[in-house]
C-alpha cells in the first residue's frame, strides 16, 4: 500500500529545534528509518514536509487523486489552528493518524486543542521519533484488516 507521511511548519529544524521536546533526530533521520520499516513491510512512503499550509492542503488533495491508502500527519502548530486542513481531510476520508513528537498534553493550553485528534483513527504524542514508528506499525495493520 501506499502510506503518506506529512510533517507541518518548523519539523524541518527538528534536531536543533527545543531538543527537550522534540529531541535529537532530525526529520531525514525518521524519515530514513521510518522508510526502512515501510520497506519491510512491503509498503511505498511518500514523505513530505510543508511550512505552507496551502501545500500541505495540495499535498492531501494530491494523494486523494493518486490513490493513497492511509495518511500519517504530524500537523505541528497547524493542528491548533487550521480548519482548512481538516476540511481537507475530510473531504478526502483519506484515514490518518495524527502524531506529535512532544507530549501535547504536558504543555501550554492552547496545545490541549487539535482540530484532527476527533476525526483520526487514532492518536500518538510523546512518544518521540518512535511516535510515527508506532503508527506506521498501527497503519499496516488496520490496512491488512481492511483487506
Ligand atoms: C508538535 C506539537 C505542536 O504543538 C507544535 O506546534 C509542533 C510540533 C509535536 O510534534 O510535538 O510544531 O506537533
Amino acid at each position: 500500500a501506499t502510506i503518506t507521511v506529512l510533517n507541518g511548519p518548523n519539523l524541518n529544524l527538528l534536531g536543533l529545534r527545543e531538543p527537550s521536546h522534540y529531541g535529537n533526530k532530525t526529520l531525514a533521520d525518521i524519515q530514513a528509518s521510518l522508510t526502512e520499516q515501510a520497506d519491510g513491510l512491503g509498503h511505498r512512503l511518500p514523505f513530505y514536509q510543508s511550512n505552507a499550509e496551502h501545500e500541505l492542503i495540495g499535498l492531501i488533495h494530491q494523494a486523494y487523486r493518486d490513490g493513497v491508502d492511509f495518511i500519517i500527519i504530524n500537523p505541528a502548530a497547524f493542528t491548533h489552528t487550521s480548519v482548512a486542513l481538516r476540511d481537507a481531510l475530510l473531504a478526502t476520508q483519506i484515514p490518518f493518524i495524527e502524531v506529535h513528537l512532544s507530549n501535547v498534553y504536558a504543555r501550554e493550553p492552547f496545545r490541549k486543542h487539535s482540530y484532527f485528534s476527533d476525526i483520526a483513527k487514532g492518536v500518538i504524542c510523546g512518544l518521540g521519533a518512535t511516535g510515527y514508528a508506532l503508527a506506521l506499525q498501527a497503519a499496516h495493520q488496520l490496512l491488512a484488516e481492511r483487506q
